[in-house]
């Protein structure tokens, strides 16, 4: 009986990672791990070494050595992907991969903020979690700036915390505008960053979730939401991102340091731990749903949420391609392997259930 390959779809700079022996993001031995487990080969390519007229891809297996080699191979009956694909002729090249037989989940990982809000607040259930969003434009911030007194103004797509700006009330007259530790004052005219971002198609504006702090900086968290072994959601992890000192950021790539989310309710004695993390794993298995239904291979994806003050969970994005570098830096090593661990779970799930598997 022979050993199913699997297939993980990686772009360039990770795909060379694993040619030469350098970890950029993945941590390829995870997947080898988990693979062994379930009795099945990793085979790691990029779009380009997919060759759907002869069936066959161009991948790189671990050998015996333990060096990656180039292999010629069938194409793997499931493949979990973990590219980012942005032009047209790449999304219809995995539409073709599809309608050939091949089932790739998170095929589907690029989606505006402002879309995702839509789909999720036509739940009433879920809407009490999202903060007001709307499409960048002057009309739209003078509308937001009479509703509520801190904003954030942000791409509409991923940008690792750079590009988003805050704008808070003083009082009556006076509001500012931060971008980055840069502040400016304004009352009616608006400050250049502000006119330019608010006008632009590429923005969406957002009420100011007023988040919780640790050691006087606010907190989110990434969630880890992924398809497991029997085929359903689970919440495989939660760590907290605290922004730097003076950031109203808390993104990594921004400075912000990550820790066990006990850790930081743990400090906090307003905040119950047990009661957080049930409403945080209700409203992420909620949501996901909701996201599927509008995307039917999502699989595997790493949700920003806020906590208020009082710990309400408070929905900030979807990353549909969760690096899930996170988990690593607070050290939660076993939460950080089981998100990787958990998709491949999914994949033997998947083969099994098509009678693909052997
Ligand atoms: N509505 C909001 N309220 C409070 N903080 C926010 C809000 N939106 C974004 N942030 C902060 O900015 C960070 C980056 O925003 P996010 O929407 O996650 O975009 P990205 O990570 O793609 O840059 C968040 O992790 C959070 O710390
Ligand atoms: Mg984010």
């Amino acid at each position: 009986m022979s050993v199913p390959y699997i297939g993980i779809l990686v772009d360039g700079l990770i795909y060379s990672g694993i040619k030469h022996g350098v970890p950029y993001f993945e941590r390829i031995h995870f997947y080898e791990a988990a693979c062994k487990k379930h009795h099945l080969i990793p085979c790691y390519f990029r779009l380009k070494d997919l060759n759907i007229e002869t069936g066959q891809v161009n991948g790189l297996v671990k050998g015996n050595n333990g060096k990656y080699e180039l292999k010629d191979l069938q194409i793997p009956a499931v493949i979990h992907n973990r590219g980012l694909f942005f032009n047209n002729s790449s999304k219809e090249k995995l539409k073709r991969l599809q309608r050939s037989g091949v089932m790739i989940f998170n095929d589907w990982n690029r989606y505006g903020k402002l879309m995702v809000h839509q789909i999720l607040n036509r739940d009433e259930d879920l809407s009490r979690h999202l903060p007001e969003t709307r499409k960048a434009s002057l009309e739209n911030l003078k509308e937001m700036m009479e509703k509520h007194n801190e904003l954030i103004i942000k791409p509409n797509s991923g940008s690792l915390g750079g590009g988003v700006i805050l704008i808070k009330r003083i009082d009556n007259e006076q509001w500012t505008v931060t971008s980055h530790q840069q502040r400016w004052p304004f009352t009616d005219k608006l400050p250049d960053i502000l006119q330019k971002k608010a006008s632009s198609k590429y923005y969406i504006i957002q009420q100011r979730i007023p988040l919780a702090k640790s050691e006087g900086s606010p907190f989110d968290l990434r969630v880890s939401v992924q398809k497991n072994g029997t085929g359903e959601w689970q919440v495989t992890g939660i760590v907290g991102k605290v922004a730097k000192k003076g950031s109203y950021v808390t993104n990594v790539a921004q400075g912000g340091t990550c820790r066990p989310l006990w850790e930081i309710v743990g400090g906090i004695p307003e905040l119950d731990y047990d009661m957080i993390y049930k409403q945080i794993e209700e409203f992420s298995l909620q949501a996901v749903k909701e996201l599927e239904s509008h995307f039917p291979s999502l699989a595997d994806v790493g949700l920003d949420i806020g906590l208020t003050e009082d710990g309400f969970p408070m929905f900030i994005e979807c990353n549909g391609r969760d690096l899930r570098i996170t988990f690593g830096k607070a050290k939660m090593m076993d939460v950080w392997k089981a998100t990787y661990t958990t998709p491949i779970s999914y994949a033997r799930y998947l083969l099994d259930s098509k009678g693909k598997g052997e």
